[in-house]
């Protein structure tokens, strides 16, 4: 068993009264002067914005709000962020929303107390030693940004999504009320709890699989998220099922379901050069990717995908022949992306054929030129990349 660290630092405020405490949650955190971070219109038609709008108020703390994050969030928006909470000598910012506006919040948090450019982090040209600190209300269970060290933006000169890792931008607290989540459209529900299950996924399929408790915790999420989206399609408004998506998106990527076995990530890897040229939604991307990339990979370890079909998507194991369960098991990943409304394939996530030069400008990027392999699994050179692109056709 490998050694590991373990660290979740993030508080969270779990139900339907949970909004009750976001001032007081701000005032224990250091925040005085809050920059209150949103997207689109989501949380202002909801009234969710007012209302902790006027909580803030009501405890006497300042606050400016800054909106128009939009899904795969943009540097230039970081940008507008950074230059207000200078000019204004806020503190805090307070994230309401999902990973994009939590990913964007923590961009303005590295670039408000850094001279330089805030891109360089994302380029890997240098590394952050302070952020602003970060809270969140989460309005939509799915990136698992309200606890996690990660924040992905993308530039749109050029289009280049990049991620940062950093433990000193995991946000301080994390509220959600499930009830919040009831207004999401079934698209977004349906490439949410794919973003989850996925999280989870990326962390199963690794060459380090050797501890039972974690595999178990994996299973269960993932088993559980299967039941819980067909149940809140059915019906938007049941808080049990929406209660247990939105736990799962904070313990699949906080790191219960992987304690730092460093899993495989090409998944999202090569789905982030999808949303990043095409600007599709990330949970949907990563369906149409993981098929293709579990038939290319599969014959590493044909007994874990045996054992992912079999105790994740149900499939009777055929002992003969572990070769044919463990293409059951893909095959059922795929009904079950169907049945919730995502696609399998990248025809079906932008509606047309993707174009040669299009897989050959995503696998250059992806790979940066076949000079950073992708995915544990299997280590992935460019040109296997590209196969999964094309079988992904
Ligand atoms: O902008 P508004 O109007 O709020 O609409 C949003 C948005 O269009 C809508 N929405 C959110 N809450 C809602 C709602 N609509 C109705 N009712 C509500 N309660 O949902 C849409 C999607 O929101 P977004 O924040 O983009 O979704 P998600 O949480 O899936 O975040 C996706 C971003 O997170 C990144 C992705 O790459 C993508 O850019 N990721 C971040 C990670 C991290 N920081 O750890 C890890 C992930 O793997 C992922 O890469
Ligand atoms: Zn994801």
């Amino acid at each position: 068993m490998k050694d590991f660290n373990f660290y979740a630092p993030t508080e969270v405020e779990f139900g339907q009264e949970s909004e009750e405490k976001v001032a007081q949650l701000v005032t224990k955190y250091g925040g005085t002067r809050v920059l209150v971070h949103y997207g689109g219109q989501s949380a202002i038609r909801s009234g969710l914005l007012d209302k902790v709008c006027s909580q803030l108020q009501s405890a006497g703390i300042y606050f400016e709000k800054l909106g128009g994050v939009v899904p795969n969030p943009r540097l230039s928006k970081v940008h507008e962020g950074i230059a207000l909470c200078r000019e204004s000598r806020l503190d805090f910012i307070l994230a309401i929303g999902g990973g994009s506006v939590i990913d964007s919040a923590k961009a303005i948090g590295y670039g408000v107390v850094y001279d330089g450019e805030v891109w360089d982090f994302y380029l890997g040209k240098a590394d952050a030693t302070q952020c602003v600190p970060v809270g969140v209300v989460l309005t939509i269970p799915a990136a698992g940004s309200e606890m996690s060290e990660a924040s992905v933006i993308t530039n749109e000169d050029g289009g280049i999504k990049l991620g940062y890792s950093n433990n000193i931008c995991r946000p301080k607290f994390a509220i959600m009320n499930p009830c919040r989540t009831f207004t999401l459209p079934p698209y977004q529900t349906a490439a949410g709890v794919t973003d989850i299950m996925m999280h989870t996924m990326e962390r199963y399929f690794n060459p380090d699989c050797d501890m039972t408790i974690t595999d178990e915790i994996a299973e269960a999420l993932m088993r559980t998220m299967q039941q819980s989206v067909l149940e809140v399609l059915k019906n938007p408004e049941d808080y049990r099922q929406r209660a247990q998506i939105m736990w799962a998106g904070s313990l699949a990527h906080n790191d219960v379901t992987g304690n730092r076995n460093n899993g495989d990530w090409a998944t999202h890897n090569i789905e982030h050069e999808l949303s990043g040229l095409f600007d599709v939604t990330h949970g949907a991307g990563l369906a149409a990717i993981w098929p293709s990339w579990a038939r290319y990979v599969y014959r590493q370890n044909v007994s874990r995908f045996v054992r992912f079909a079999v105790n994740v998507m149900g499939v009777q194991n055929d002992f003969t022949d572990p070769e044919a369960t463990a293409l059951r098991g893909i095959e059922a990943m795929e009904r079950f992306y169907h049945q919730i409304g995502m696609p399998i394939n990248i025809h079906e996530l932008i509606g047309r054929n993707v174009t040669d030069e299009e897989i050959d400008l995503m696998t250059r990027k992806c790979t940066l030129d076949d000079t950073k392999p992708q995915g544990r699994f299997m280590r992935l050179k460019a040109a296997d990349v590209k196969a999964i692109y094309q079988m992904a056709k």
